[in-house]
């Protein structure tokens, strides 16, 4: 009888910590925002498996005005944007940014630093009392200013260790993608 209750009160607890992890869960995917900008689609590539892992919602940063198609055309656009400082127009903006309390925020490496499309994307909310969290894909010259500049534009919000990787990896990094996640506690 006693052996009984012993296993009645163990079924029931496991039951209680399981519904409390999948509310705990289900809280997390409401809250996250998984905002991304990519002009080659390999950051796009890892934006899709943080939205998937997190359950968050996913937004697109893009210019109104669009950068080149052909590479070196794009690079020389580029460092011009960001010798001018430039904070290029964005196409829309987070519906309802008040909704989310973490935000990851993707982009590429362009010329060691975020695109100035970013740095637009950031000034333009007010990220106090939030947890905003950098991830970045390069070719080669690896996380440069991309993190330090990032923290420069993100106000008096929270952080967390930024994810990077290889441009050309991006096809078989959701595994480290999935344990970065872990270790920020977000998932
Ligand atoms: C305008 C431009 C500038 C770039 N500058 C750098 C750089 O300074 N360092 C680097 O490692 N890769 C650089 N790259 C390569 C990209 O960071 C890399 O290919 C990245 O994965 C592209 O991401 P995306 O496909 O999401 O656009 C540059 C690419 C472009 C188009």
């Amino acid at each position: 009888m006693k052996v009984k209750l012993v296993g009645w009160v163990i079924v029931l607890w496991a039951l209680c910590v399981g519904k409390i992890s999948a509310q705990n869960a289900a809280q997390a995917a409401d809250n996250v925002l998984v905002a991304y900008f990519s002009w080659s689609g390999n950051t796009r590539t890892v934006a899709g498996y943080v939205k998937e892992l997190t359950g968050g919602d996913l937004f697109e940063i893009a210019t109104v005005k669009p950068y080149p198609t052909e590479y070196r055309q794009c690079t020389e656009y580029a460092k011009k944007e960001q010798q001018a400082d430039a904070r290029p127009v964005l196409k829309g903006k987070v519906a309802d940014m008040s909704s989310y309390d973490v935000i990851f925020v993707g982009f590429p490496n362009w010329w060691g630093t975020a695109p100035m499309a970013v740095w637009t994307f950031l000034d333009s909310y007010d990220w106090t009392g939030k947890t905003v969290i950098p991830f970045c894909t390069h070719g080669g010259g690896g996380e440069q200013k991309c993190f330090s500049d990032f923290r420069r534009h993100i106000g008096k919000a929270k952080t967390k260790k930024g994810f990077i990787c290889n441009g050309g990896t991006v096809g078989s990094v959701r595994p480290q993608v999935e344990a970065w996640l872990k270790e920020t506690g977000v998932r």
